[in-house]
């Protein structure tokens, strides 16, 4: 599997008032190589937010298929591997930098001191610098976050 995301033939079907259907996706074909930035563009209900559920395994497509990384969508081991951002961050508010990194780092079973070290690799990588461990999410802009 050489793309990075394919998606072969997916569909959603959500079902709505009066168990009726309403197709969200149709039949969608797409390819992402390594490197590429996509965007992925269209007008309000087309269908963007479902997809990218799809694809992080929040919401289970009704046919088709799709892999990220060489692996089928909705399998845990791919993610681990990936991340998003969505409008609406699930992020506690009242928490600050570093102690949301700290929650996240300790998700994926990096102690104590490995996650001080990748920390202040990361805010320097995202150019916040070490001096914003301290700040609260509150007070972040979308950008920063
Ligand atoms: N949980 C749901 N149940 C029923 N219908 C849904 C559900 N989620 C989305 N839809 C419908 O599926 C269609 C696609 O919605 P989706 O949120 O994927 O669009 P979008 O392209 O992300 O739009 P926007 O640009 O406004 O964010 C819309 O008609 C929406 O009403
Ligand atoms: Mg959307």
């Amino acid at each position: 599997m050489a793309s990075h995301i394919r998606i072969d033939g997916l569909t959603k079907e959500y079902r709505i008032y009066g168990g009726k259907k309403f197709k969200a996706v149709d039949s969608l074909n797409l390819e992402i190589e390594k490197g590429e930035i996509f965007g992925l563009l269209g007008p309000n209900g087309a269908g963007k937010t479902t997809t990218l559920n799809m694809l992080l395994g929040f919401v289970f497509p009704t046919s088709g298929k799709a892999w990220v990384l060489g692996q089928r969508i909705g399998k845990v081991g791919v993610k681990r591997r990936i991340s998003s951002l969505s409008e609406f961050p699930a992020t506690c508010e009242y928490l600050n930098v570093e102690e949301m990194l700290h929650f996240y780092g300790a998700l994926f079973g990096l102690s104590k001191r490995e996650r001080n070290k990748k920390i202040d690799e990361l805010l320097e990588v995202v150019g916040l610098g070490r001096e914003a461990r301290k700040r609260k999410l509150s007070d972040l802009s979308k950008g920063m976050r």
